[in-house]
């Protein structure tokens, strides 16, 4: 028998509320709008939301999937916040370990909870997103941001943002092996792009793709018969890493403009 399927919550809310769905400059759900502006997570907003602690435009507002817009005035335990939308984005060093998911079932650990541990106060109250996923044993650039846009813009197969990877592997790859990654070579999902292949070491390659399938590099690696044994990203479009491991810095607006080639509002 087919499953149920469930109608996501913002639908349902949505269909409740009729007209008054999020429209114009800036416009969301209370929850989300709160999280993006730094004020809470997503988690804590839509708590303090059932707790009555937020008013918008005068009223207490219980529903978490309020449609709010930058002229919306909000006050959150009767402080009035901003809700200017505000592109951040942060490098952070992945070290070996945490899983890049929200859900932890095997209870090793999620990057999200490494990077809280570090981010000062004033950069608690955003619900930060990660960029695109690595794989729990893979070390190296990860960026997280508060914008949804920029996750879909870095993370679209359309953009073909760079990303490159540094890759040890069993064995010393000859010539013809990277001729394949550098031409691109079927994949059980699809022939994959022309990619950069250098070798840094007898048994170590440089790839930079374009695109980012599931367990990409691994997976082209282990088809020129070269499996990876260990796998570091360090760069993603021009911004390469340049902090130590678990360590974070801010983005400029010139890295997320150049080094990204995202404009808010352009995609
Ligand atoms: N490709 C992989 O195989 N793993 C990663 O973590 C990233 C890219």
């Amino acid at each position: 028998m087919a499953r149920k399927q469930r109608t996501p919550r913002w639908l349902e809310a949505a269909r409740r509320r009729g007209p008054e769905a999020p429209a114009g400059p800036g416009a969301d759900w209370l929850t989300r709008a709160l999280g993006r502006a730094g004020v809470l997570p997503r988690a804590e907003a839509e708590q303090a939301i059932r707790d009555g602690r937020v008013e918008v435009d005068g009223r207490v507002e219980r529903e978490p999937f309020a449609p709010v817009g930058e002229g919306t005035r909000v006050r959150v335990d009767g402080v009035e916040r901003a809700l200017t939308r505000q592109v951040r984005v942060l490098m952070f060093h992945k070290t070996s370990g945490p899983v890049v998911h929200g859900s932890d079932p095997e209870g090793v650990g999620t990057v999200f909870e490494r990077l809280r541990a570090v981010l000062p106060p004033e950069l608690q109250g955003f619900e930060w997103y990660a960029v695109g996923r690595l794989d729990r044993d893979t070390t190296g650039l990860l960026l997280f941001t508060n914008d949804e846009q920029l996750v879909r813009h870095s993370t679209a197969p359309e953009t073909h943002l760079p990303k490159r990877y540094v890759a040890r592997v069993e064995g010393q790859p000859p010539e013809p092996a990277l001729a394949r990654l550098r031409e691109g070579l079927m994949l059980e999902d699809g022939p994959t792009r022309p990619a950069e292949a250098v070798l840094r070491a007898p048994d170590v390659v440089a790839l930079t793709l374009t695109e980012g399938r599931h367990h990409q590099v691994k997976r082209m690696l282990a088809a020129v018969g070269h499996p990876v044994l260990a796998l570091h990203r360090e760069a993603v479009g021009q911004v390469v890493l340049d902090v130590a491991e678990g360590a974070w810095r801010e983005l400029s607006g010139a890295e997320v403009a150049q080094g990204l080639g995202f404009q808010p509002g352009a995609d």
